[in-house]
């Protein structure tokens, strides 16, 4: 079976006044039909760009330095960027954003901005089409003839996730989809993303820097730090078990209703403009040796279906 979305050695790179920034290096990534895969790490471990590099809106002073995505086999970074944006964004990989919300034009309603997308593919944008898609995401269908400033955050972002799903993508990317919401329509949200997967068997890359948030929506995840995947697995594997120290550290810091304490991971993320031949981990690592300083880990299978970058393994 092919993946539906495969990330082979991605690599993406800004060039700042202090150098090369490596914000994603060697990304091996891949989303089954109907998987919802979960992307996590602290902030600027290179979550976003790595979402942006596969949905190629990676714009200046970015650029993809190497490697491959495919959508069902095709490598989309060798299509021309006509083919891509008639062929795939928006038809069938689509992104939301944290700040998707605020991307609708305050002049239009709802249902003209959710229209003008359809039309602009040349789909059919009547009534019906948009009364459907809002009620996809538990919106009424009153919603179309309001303005954006008339609806809550948290209609907003519902609403623009159904414009998203308007040309029917396969593929949602959600970067932070939830983050500048209340917990309660964080959760109302997340539990949409799952609907969706199961009624319209979409596959979803969910991102966060919040893994208590996705704990119950993703079957499968990986986690970033400091422009690489240091951990992959089954989410029950990495949620009961997690192998990587990062990954131990970052779910430390996520409090439970257990526990209230919230322990955090001590020191900083390296600079990524100043790349290392050692495991970038190992200044913070309670667990480091030798040869961590001296040699980067490659990801080795573990147990638990895991793959883990660490010389515990
Ligand atoms: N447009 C940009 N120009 C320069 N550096 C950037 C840009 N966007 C992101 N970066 C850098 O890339 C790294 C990863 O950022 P990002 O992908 O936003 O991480 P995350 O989404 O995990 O918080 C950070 O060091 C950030 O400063
Ligand atoms: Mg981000």
């Amino acid at each position: 079976m092919t993946a539906l979305l495969e990330v082979k050695g991605l690599k993406v790179h800004y060039s700042t006044p202090r150098g090369e920034v490596r914000a994603a290096e060697d990304i091996d990534l891949h989303i089954d039909k109907g998987e919802i895969v979960g992307l996590a790490g602290e902030s600027g471990s290179g979550k976003s760009t790595l979402a942006l590099g596969v949905m190629r809106l990676i714009g200046k002073p970015g650029r993809i330095t190497g490697g491959e995505v495919r959508f069902e086999g095709t490598d989309i970074l060798s299509l021309s960027e006509k083919d891509y944006r008639e062929q795939y964004r928006w038809s069938r990989m689509a992104m939301v954003f944290q700040g998707s919300m605020n991307g609708f034009t305050p002049v239009f309603t709802i249902g003209a901005q959710i229209r003008e997308v359809l039309e602009i593919h040349g789909r059919e944008g009547g009534e019906t089409t948009v009364r459907k898609l809002l009620e996809t995401v538990e919106l009424d269908a009153s919603i179309a003839s309001r303005y954006p400033h008339e609806l809550s955050g948290g209609q907003k972002q519902r609403a623009f996730i159904a414009m998203s799903l308007a040309l029917n993508p396969q593929l949602l990317v959600a970067d932070e989809p939830t983050t500048a919401l209340d917990v309660i329509t964080q959760a109302n949200v997340m539990n949409l993303l799952k609907r969706l997967r199961t009624e319209m068997g979409i596959s979803i890359l969910l991102i966060t820097h919040d893994l208590a948030l996705i704990s119950e929506a993703v079957d499968r995840l990986y986690i970033m730090y400091a422009g690489r995947v240091v951990e992959e697995g089954p989410s029950v594997s990495v949620f009961s078990g997690p192998k990587h120290p990062y990954t131990q550290g970052l779910l430390a810091s996520t409090p439970t209703l257990q526990s209230r304490q919230i322990r955090g991971i001590p020191g900083f993320m390296p600079d990524l403009a100043d790349p290392v031949e050692m495991c970038s981990f190992s200044p913070r690592c309670p667990f480091v040796m030798d040869v961590c300083r001296k040699e980067r880990p490659e990801m080795r299978r573990a147990d638990g279906g895991e793959e883990v970058a660490c010389w515990l393994y």
